[in-house]
């Protein structure tokens, strides 16, 4: 690994070297990169959403040939990638080819997760790119990327190139112009780069898309998402591999950097990408009430927190508001310091009906009156939910990953390849739903001001068809019986 100054405080930190050395910065300034903040980079983020690029192909219901086994590389194993690696390995029909991690350690914690026989699950470690030489493998179908953010779209592009699909954790892009990197390459390489939103998969949200496809809410006017997660001091990890990078983030950026989970099923239930698109948004971000008194805090019990004294955090609150052009907008907010209960809010609020999910119980109402009853709720299931919760969701329970979703968003993804059909979060919903982040930065910087979306369809979203959740086609991948317990 080559040792610069930002990753040299990296292992600093991860090794405890960073305590011996007190004057190795009076700021945090050592560990972000300032240039991030400057007006080149936003007038830049200004720039790139204006551009243009022309479609070279419509990977939007797009069937890759299918894949009997889907043999599969997983790299960055850390917490997101050790789980994933233990839930694929229960899928009938893949095979964990190879797997690889900067630290050789993680590797080996993963490993120890696969729960069936067969996997190889060659590891590949040592080096900051040693994933290019397991890229490079010819019997791999699929990279699936759990890495820190700025490693996403690097990896997704790379892999895409050597002829392998991707699914990339979230966000899937940190920039307008890696968003356009994904879809051009997706396209070029008719490979799919699918962004692995679990949040699509959780059963509420699924029961309010197939509402939502009957008619159920009447016309959409507003919807709203939100990723409210209480992370607080734990953003500052110390000691645990790698684990600073998400403090880096917080510090780089203000805006929303975590837009998806919030984003994506409200933007299934609104056919964004497919009959529906973004237009503009406009997004504000609150001062920094948090993080500088934790920093505070931890440095009273460790001279190591002193260098993140006074560093430019990221406001605790940020609000964006998107509007589509059909007229109807979508709150999205992101918030992991203030100390409150989890939210997504997946609100829907329709001509017709609504639905809340948080911060109660999940819950839906018809026309003016009351809330629907526990009995009418249920009947509501029984009539509503779609076939992919009917079919899977007791097991996608039993193995879990917050709740299911995680597991059935994983199933959902691996039966869609072995029997060639379109994913259902294509590259274009990667980018749409991820350039929300790099957007709110230049807005949140611009006293909130008014910034386009960018189409990366480019106008096929008139034409696009909502991906399909009747699971008449597909739905034969089993889960393995010779889990190991
Ligand atoms: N969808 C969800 O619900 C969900 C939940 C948690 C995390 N995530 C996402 O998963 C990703 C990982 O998050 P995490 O909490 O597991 O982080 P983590 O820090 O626990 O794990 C990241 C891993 O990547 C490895 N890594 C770093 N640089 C690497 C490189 N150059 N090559 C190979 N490996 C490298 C680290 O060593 C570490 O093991 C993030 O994108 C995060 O947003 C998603």
């Amino acid at each position: 690994m080559q040792i610069n100054r930002r990753n040299f405080l990296r292992i600093a930190g991860a090794t405890g070297i960073g305590a011996m050395l007190p004057n190795i910065s009076k700021s945090a300034e050592f560990f972000f990169d300032k240039d991030q903040h400057s007006p080149k980079a936003l007038k830049n983020i200004y720039r790139q959403a204006y551009k243009k690029h022309p479609q070279k192909f419509n990977m939007c219901g797009y069937a890759a040939p299918k894949l009997d086994t889907v043999r599969i590389a997983i790299v960055g194993l850390g917490s997101r990638g050790g789980g994933a690696v233990q839930r694929l390995s229960y899928i009938d029909g893949v095979k964990i080819v190879a797997i690889c991690d900067e630290l050789e350690s993680q590797a080996i914690k993963a490993k120890s997760r696969i729960k069936t026989p067969e996997h190889p699950a060659v590891i590949y470690a040592g080096k900051e790119d040693s994933w290019k030489e397991m890229c490079r493998r010819e019997d791999i179908d699929l990279v699936y990327v759990t890495t820190p953010w700025e490693l996403h779209a690097p990896i997704g592009v790379y892999a895409m190139k050597q002829g392998k699909h991707v699914a990339l954790e979230i966000p899937a892009a940190k920039t307008i112009e890696e968003c356009w990197e994904l879809v051009q390459t997706s396209e070029k390489t008719k490979k799919h780069c699918v962004i692995l939103e679990n949040c699509c998969y959780d059963f509420f949200e699924l029961l309010t898309l197939n509402l939502a496809r009957n008619g159920f809410f009447g016309e959409i006017i507003h919807t709203e998402g939100a990723y409210i997660h209480t992370i607080g001091k734990s953003l500052f990890f110390r000691g645990k591999p790698g684990r600073s990078w998400r403090l880096k983030e917080n510090m780089e950026r203000n805006g929303n950097l975590y837009p998806t989970h919030g984003l994506g099923p409200v933007g299934q239930i609104m056919n964004l990408n497919r009959g529906n698109q973004m237009d503009y948004m406009v997004s504000m971000s609150s001062n920094d009430f948090m993080m500088n008194e934790f920093a505070k805090e931890l440095s009273k019990e460790e001279d190591y927190f002193k260098q993140f004294i006074d560093a430019p955090y990221r406001g605790n609150m940020n609000s964006s508001i998107i509007r589509t052009v059909k007229g109807q907008t979508i709150l999205i907010q992101h918030d992991v310091t203030t100390p409150r209960p989890y939210s997504r809010l997946h609100t829907i609020s329709g001509t017709k009906a609504t639905a809340q999910k948080y911060p109660l119980i999940p819950r839906i109402a018809i026309g003016e009156g009351e809330w629907l009853d526990e009995k009418e709720m249920k009947e509501l299931e029984e009539k509503y939910n779609p076939p992919l919760i009917k079919k899977m969701q007791d097991i996608a329970k039993e193995i879990g990953g917050h709740g299911g979703m995680d597991f059935l968003m994983d199933w959902r993804l691996i039966d869609c390849l072995r029997n060639g059909l379109p994913v259902d979060m294509d590259v274009y919903d990667a980018a749409a739903w991820s350039v929300i982040g790099p957007l709110s930065e230049w807005s949140v910087a611009n006293r909130s001001a008014p910034i386009d979306i960018p189409d990366f369809t480019n106008g096929s979203w008139k034409k696009n068809i909502p991906h399909d959740i009747s699971l008449q086609h597909g739905g034969n991948t089993r889960v393995r019986e010779d889990i190991e317990k």
